[in-house]
Order: structure tokens, then sequence, then C-alpha cells
């Protein structure tokens, strides 16, 4: 168990009155949960500070050679007033994973959850109360050690800040235009696919830019070795509703795995439906589009939640998924996965963790 140091501000900021006001990820709250870890100490000095700019050596290893990893998770607020966090132990875990990839030293599942619960408990009049609002929480861990050489660094700070937010995409609930990227890729085999690095995102930027000019929401990433199997988007997991059955990527390696999707994939078989995680040809999904098989389409993210897809587009050519508008099916899983999340559905499950 951490024992976690608290210092409040002096001059608490204004919280956003409306919900127009928030977006996503632009607004920052009073406090910080900060820790660092040294070779030879493991990590030390837990303490919530107030929210602050890091002095930073401009050879600091992170700079240079991006040795970083982070989770996104979300704070809810329920019917009753309290707040609630949604399978953090998932998030602890992931964690774990991608901080062995890079080469970052492991924080405990106990003391993961124990940091996030706390710091949003000090910041917990941020988490906003319009609808479809939650406080979105960063954790990251950042390689600190100043020097140029190519090496796994003795130092690391790990920080949780803390965002009220709104969706994601503008579009809100709306479906979104989805790109098929088919020159750059994300991933491959023994890369960094699964673990959630900064890296992995940096190199995905050119892409998205490029697809955000000709007016699509994301790109849509195919498989790094023969570009013909479906992974994932920008900045969530897909599912393909075909001809009645879900498939989506399976999670050996190059593709993140999610916390959305796995419940997501819970509900689904809960429901009945057949699931498929394997390898799905985009050849096979424009096909099916063309035919009028493809169904559904949408994506699965603690950001993104659950978004619609209603259009796909691959090397010139681009299918329209259902009428445009939101699919039955996609309307059902937002609905009971964000009714556990606000605690409007009973939590059957145990995925849910009050912060009080
Ligand atoms: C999340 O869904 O929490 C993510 O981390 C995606 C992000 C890159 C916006």
């Amino acid at each position: 168990m951490l024992d976690i140091k608290v210092t409040k501000t002096d001059c608490p900021k204004q919280k956003p009155t409306d919900k127009d006001q928030l977006g996503f990820g632009k607004i920052f709250t009073d406090h910080m949960f900060v820790m660092e870890y040294d070779e030879g100490q493991g990590w030390h000095d837990p303490r919530i500070e107030p929210y602050h700019p890091f002095a930073m050596d401009p050879a600091c290893v992170v700079l240079h050679y991006a040795q970083e990893i982070f989770e996104g998770m979300k704070a809810y607020r329920t019917a009753d007033g309290s707040v609630q966090l949604f399978r953090p132990d998932c998030n602890a875990k992931r964690f774990q994973d991608s901080a062995d990839r890079l080469c970052i030293p492991k924080i405990p599942t106990e003391d993961f959850v124990q940091a996030v619960r706390e710091v949003v408990k000090v910041d917990e009049d941020w988490v906003p109360t319009f609808p479809d609002t939650s406080l979105y929480i960063r954790p990251f861990v950042f390689a600190n050690d100043v020097g140029l050489g190519v090496h796994a660094s003795k130092k690391y700070t790990f920080c949780i800040i803390l965002s009220p937010s709104g969706a994601y995409y503008k579009e809100g609930l709306k479906p979104v235009r989805i790109y098929v990227e088919d020159e750059y890729i994300r991933a491959a085999p023994g890369l960094t696919g699964f673990a959630k690095c900064g890296g992995n995102y940096a190199a995905s930027i050119k892409a998205g830019e490029q697809a955000e000019k000709i007016g699509y929401s994301q790109v849509l990433w195919l498989d790094g070795i023969e570009k013909k199997y479906v992974e994932e988007v920008g900045s969530m997991n897909i599912m393909f509703k075909i001809d009645g059955k879900i498939y989506t990527a399976a999670t050996t390696g190059t593709v993140l795995p999610g916390v959305t999707r796995r419940s997501i994939i819970e509900l689904l078989k809960d429901w009945g439906y057949e699931v498929v995680e394997g390898k799905l040809a985009i050849a096979d999904v424009m096909k099916a589009g063309h035919e009028g098989k493809l169904e559904e389409v949408f994506g699965t993210g603690t950001a993104a939640v659950v978004s619609p897809v209603k259009e796909l587009t691959w090397t010139g050519d681009t299918v329209q998924i259902g009428d445009g508008n939101i699919g039955p099916l996609t309307q059902k899983l937002y609905d009971t996965l964000t009714g556990i999340q606000w605690g409007r559905i009973e939590d059957t499950k145990g995925w849910t963790v009050k912060v009080q």
C-alpha cells in the first residue's frame, strides 16, 4: 500500500460550467499524482500535488527515444452522486504488459489502482455531471535519465492527470467515416502494437492527418505484413457485424487489448452472438458491404466508448454501412455499457469500483 502525501492547491481553477466547454482532453483538474523510480530504490515518494508543468533536462531519454507508456480510463458520476471507475484492474494489468515491453519497471496493480482512486477522490468535484461526460484519467510513465545512449533508463516518473471530457469525436455518437490505410502500417509481429506507448501513436499521426484532410475521422490499420487483414483504428478497436456474426482482430501481439473491447465481447457472448476473434480480410469486409451483408461496424475504446462507423474507403472503393445511422446492436451495446458505467444499469459483472 502506498503512503501518499497530499498537498492541496491554494488557488483552485474555475470548473467548466457548460458541456460544450469540455471536448476531449483539453481541460485539466487541480491536482496530479506523481511518484518517481530510481534504480536501487524502486518507486518512491508517492504524492498528490497541485497540477504543474515538469522541468525536464533537454537530454532526458523520453524526449529522444520515446521510452514512455500510458493508459486511458474514466471516472463516472452516478445518479446518486457517487463516483466510480470501470475495471481499473484491467488497466493496471495492461500497464504492466506495456511496461514490460518498453523495459520500464512495473507498478503493482494495488498501487496503480490506489493511486488512481486517491487522485480522483481529491479532484472528485471535477467529475462532470452533464450527460455523456466523465473524468478521463491518463496515467503515464516516462524515462527520466539524462543522456543520449540508447539504453533503458534508470530513472522514471509515474504521473496521473485528469481531464473532464465529453465525446472523443466531434460527431459524438453520430456515425463516422473511416479510411482504410493502404500505405503506412501501425504494427508488425514482434514490435509494440499491443503496448500502449506513445511511439505507436507518433507513428500513426501522418496517416491520420492525411485521412482527416479528405474528410475521414480516422484510419483503419491493416496488418503490417500483407496489408490484408483488419487490425484496429487510430484510437479504438473495431468490430464488424456480417450476416449476424461479429468479427474482430485477435489480440495476438499487433493489436491493443482494449478493456472496452473485452467488455463488449463479453456482453455480445452473453446475448448469444457468435464472436470471431481472428483474421478478417479487408477484401471480405468490402465484399460483404457490396452484397448488403455488412450490417454494422463500430469501434470500441475508453475514449471512443462504442462508436458507429457509417462508411469505409479502401483503395478507392467505398462501402456505406446500413442507412448511415447508428445500428441497433451498436446502440444496444452503447446503452448497456454506458448504463453500467454511469450506474444506470445494475452491474452484475463486478466491473465497477466506487472511488469513495
Ligand atoms: C483511450 O481510449 O483511452 C485511448 O487511450 C485512446 C487515446 C489515444 C485517445
